[in-house]
């Protein structure tokens, strides 16, 4: 009975060594209830008293160091697990950083909002209408009858004879002064479409920029001190502004407005193709059939009013060459703004 404690010790010691070993199992094998110590403590009824303790000591010291062995596997166990993890989840602090590649305005948005900006800061409000409109307003109420030559020089996509897509911002003008009452003065930045055909300086959808200034008193000063101002801001402190006389159906006397290169400073350079000026926009004062149209007395108030192509003056501003640029998604080119 002695040997077989020393073998269950034996066996269970060198079982213990192994790296892999199940502790749980062998714990279950050696010390369990079914285990082969109680296996042998079973048999010491056949001991004769004088052995019965002897063996019985033998039999606790056998447990002890097999249950020592066992704690001291468990343990060395667990710091190994720890020594793992610790290595698999290792951080280095010093590795560079992985960057989310955060994206930015588009180059027409970013100008769009200094513009906006701008004309906030001079008390314009924005104003926004639909882009698929009514002839009426689109035309119409803007002093551009049926037949009249201005409809052809805004080649435009009919939906219905008397529903199309907006081919100028000029309608919200009608929208706003039917529902609000002077004092006016608001933008309308939005998209428009013409039925041209695309190439470096045409889009069938491109933007534009409404002003539209309604009061007592409202003269052609006030429209050029308000465009000088918004020039400089946008294009530098030294832009001159050059109004050239031109017609407009909803403008009298109505003018194309022109900023001195922002490049060259007006002498002439690639930017300006030689002229030494770059139109930016359309403006004038406002109609008095225009206003009467929209239930305001030309008579009490006067108005002026601006159009500029969004395009033209981020192309302007960053030195863009081709307006297919700005719907092409290429990242080379955004990227740059
Ligand atoms: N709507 C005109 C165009 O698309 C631009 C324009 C000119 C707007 C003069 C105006 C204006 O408000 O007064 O060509």
């Amino acid at each position: 009975m002695k040997e077989k404690l020393q073998q269950i010790k034996q066996a269970a010691l060198a079982e213990l060594q192994a790296p892999d070993c199940d502790t749980e199992a062998l714990r279950v094998k050696y010390l369990g209830k079914k285990g082969e110590l109680t296996a042998v403590l079973r048999g010491m009824g056949a001991l004769t008293p004088e052995e019965r303790p002897v063996v019985g000591q033998m039999a606790n010291d056998v447990r002890a160091e097999i249950e020592a062995a066992l704690a001291e596997r468990v343990a060395a166990a667990k710091e190994q697990a720890l020594i793992d993890r610790l290595a698999r989840e290792k951080l280095d602090v010093t590795m560079p950083a992985k960057c989310d590649r955060v994206g930015h305005q588009h180059p027409l948005t970013r100008a769009q909002r200094e513009m906006e900006e701008i004309f906030i800061g001079m008390g314009f409000e924005i104003a926004e209408g639909p882009e698929v409109e009514y002839d009426y307003y689109n035309f119409q109420a803007l002093n551009i009858p049926e037949n009249h030559p201005a409809r052809d020089t805004q080649d435009t996509f009919y939906i219905t004879d008397n529903i199309l897509l907006r081919s100028q911002t000029s309608p919200v003008q009608v929208r706003v002064m039917e529902k609000q009452s002077p004092p006016i003065r608001v933008i309308s930045p939005g998209r428009v479409y013409r039925s041209d055909a695309l190439d470096a300086t045409h889009s069938p959808l491109f933007h534009q920029m409404e002003g539209l200034v309604v009061d007592k008193g409202i003269t052609m000063s006030d429209l050029k001190g308000t465009l000088e101002t918004f020039a400089r801001k946008m294009f530098g402190e030294k832009t001159e502004i050059r109004f050239r006389p031109h017609h407009f159906p909803f403008t009298e006397p109505s003018a194309e407005v022109d900023v001195s290169c922002f490049v060259c400073g007006g002498k002439g350079c690639r930017v300006c193709k030689g002229e030494g000026w770059i139109e930016i926009l359309g403006a004038g004062m406002v109609h008095p059939f225009v206003l009467s149209n929209c239930g305001i007395d030309p008579e009490v108030y006067s108005g002026f009013a601006f159009g500029m192509g969004l395009e033209r003056v981020t192309m302007t501003r960053y030195g863009i060459d081709d307006i297919r640029l700005f719907y092409e998604n290429d990242e080379r080119f955004l990227k740059q703004f």
